[in-house]
Order: C-alpha cells, then sequence, then structure tokens
C-alpha cells in the first residue's frame, strides 16, 4: 500500500487526475471505476480541463460507477447518476453507452446485480478505481460489517452515513435508507485503486483502513489485500496513522 500525503485539496485533486489521464494515455479504451460524495469533485473538474485543453480523451473509455440510492430516478438531483452527469459526464466525451451507474429504480435487484457485474467482467474489468472513504470507513456503501468477499448488492445505510449524506439533502428524513453497491470483492477486483481523503472527519477511518486489522468493521482495510493502492491524504487525514 502507498501514501501520498498531499499539501492540500488542490494537490491531492491534481495529482489523481494525473493517474487518470496517465491510465487513459496507455489505453485509451480504459475501464474506470468511478465514484461520487465530495472528495472526487475536484479530480473530475481537472479532468474536465484536461478534456477541454485536448490532453485526454475518454472517447474510447467505459465507466462503471460504484453505487446509487434506492429509490431516486436518475433526474432526481441528489441521485449518483444526475451528480456524475453535473460533475464530469456532461463536460468529456464518453459516450452513453459506455457510461454505467447503478439504478436506483428496479424491480428485481437480484438479477440486476448480477447484470451489472457481468458488465463490468463484459468490458474486461477495471483498470483505475477511484474510491472515497466514509467517516466509518466505508469504500463504496460497503458499510461495517459488510462482508469482504461481497459482490454487487443492495445494502442498508448505516446511521453515521445518514448523518453524513444529510448536508446534500433538504432533510435528514429525506436521505434513502437504502442502495446498491460494489461490493468488496467487486473493488478488489479493479487492477489498481486510488482513494482519496481530506480532514480530520476522516482520520480514524483512515487510521483503521491503513493500519488496523483486516476487517469486515472497517471494508476499506480489504485494500491491505490489494497489490496496488494508493492513498491521497492531507496532514489532516493522516494524522492518526502511526509514525513509521
Ligand atoms: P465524501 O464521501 O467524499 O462526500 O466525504 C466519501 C464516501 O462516503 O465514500
Amino acid at each position: 500500500m502507498n501514501v501520498v500525503l498531499c499539501d492540500d485539496y488542490q494537490q491531492m485533486s491534481t495529482q489523481a487526475a494525473t493517474v487518470f489521464a496517465e491510465c487513459l494515455a496507455a489505453n485509451p479504451a480504459a475501464v474506470l471505476g468511478l465514484a461520487t460524495g465530495s472528495t472526487p469533485i475536484g479530480v473530475y473538474e481537472n479532468l474536465i480541463a484536461r478534456f477541454k485543453a485536448g490532453e485526454i480523451s475518454f472517447a474510447e473509455a467505459t465507466s462503471f460507477n460504484l453505487d446509487e440510492y434506492i429509490g431516486l430516478h436518475r433526474d432526481h438531483p441528489q441521485s449518483y447518476y444526475y451528480f456524475m452527469h453535473q460533475q464530469l459526464f456532461n463536460h468529456v466525451d464518453l459516450p452513453s453507452q459506455r457510461i454505467f451507474v447503478p439504478s436506483g429504480v428496479e424491480s428485481d435487484y437480484g438479477a440486476y446485480c448480477q447484470w451489472y457485474e457481468d458488465r463490468i467482467t463484459e468490458a474486461g474489468g477495471i483498470d483505475l478505481q477511484i474510491l472515497g472513504i466514509g467517516s466509518d470507513g466505508h469504500i463504496a456503501f460497503n458499510e461495517p460489517g459488510t462482508a469482504l468477499g461481497s459482490r454487487t448488492h443492495i445494502t442498508e445505510l448505516d446511521h453515521q452515513t445518514i448523518d453524513d449524506n444529510a448536508r446534500f439533502f433538504q432533510s435528514k428524513a429525506e436521505v434513502p435508507r437504502r442502495a446498491i453497491t460494489m461490493g468488496v470483492a467487486t473493488i478488489m477486483d479493479a487492477r489498481k485503486i486510488i482513494l482519496l481523503a481530506t480532514g480530520e472527519h476522516k482520520a480514524t477511518a483512515i487510521r483503521d483502513a491503513i493500519a488496523g486489522p483486516v476487517s469486515s468493521e472497517c471494508t476499506a482495510s480489504a485494500l491491505q489485500q490489494h497489490p496496488d493502492v494508493t492513498f491521497y491524504l492531507d496532514s489532516a487525514a493522516a494524522s492518526l496513522l502511526p509514525a513509521e
């Protein structure tokens, strides 16, 4: 596991965007694993700027998002489908037929979760996956207690996650209670993973992910067993890491 300490959010975003640019330069048809939340917004801004400057293209790429709220249609402003279009897809040349965001409004999730897994496999697997981390140590919506062998599934959101995400909704009552999410094992199949975190409120989760035992109580700790993962952290997020 690699840890890169960044001066600030801007520098972290630029460095992470460079990893994407290098991935696309090496393979224009790369399969990208994308994340929502506040953390990756700066990376997406940076990628849009590089696209507009003619430095990168997504024309041959494919993307898979990690998760989506159950019950939100894709045109709901808090849906992750909507978020991704606002923050990235509407501004770059990724073809819509190769954009995959899990659907929050399916009737048969047993079949749909398998369908999503099959699409990832059919695309050749994820080359580069970007992750945030929840203050409870989740990656995607793999909340504490989720099996580390899990694949795409439906999950109940933790109280902590509902509290954390209430800031995006009019009230806490509006935050969906369930989500569809790639499983921990789905994420671990990605060939390269970068995880970004800033701020003191992520420090405990980062300590548990990097220096704690590998445990479903902090699903990000599974990343310790991945061969190519880099954490990009500011000093506040890294503040509880043990000195080397
Ligand atoms: P955040 O969310 O980027 O909004 O902090 C991260 C996450 O929950 O994975």
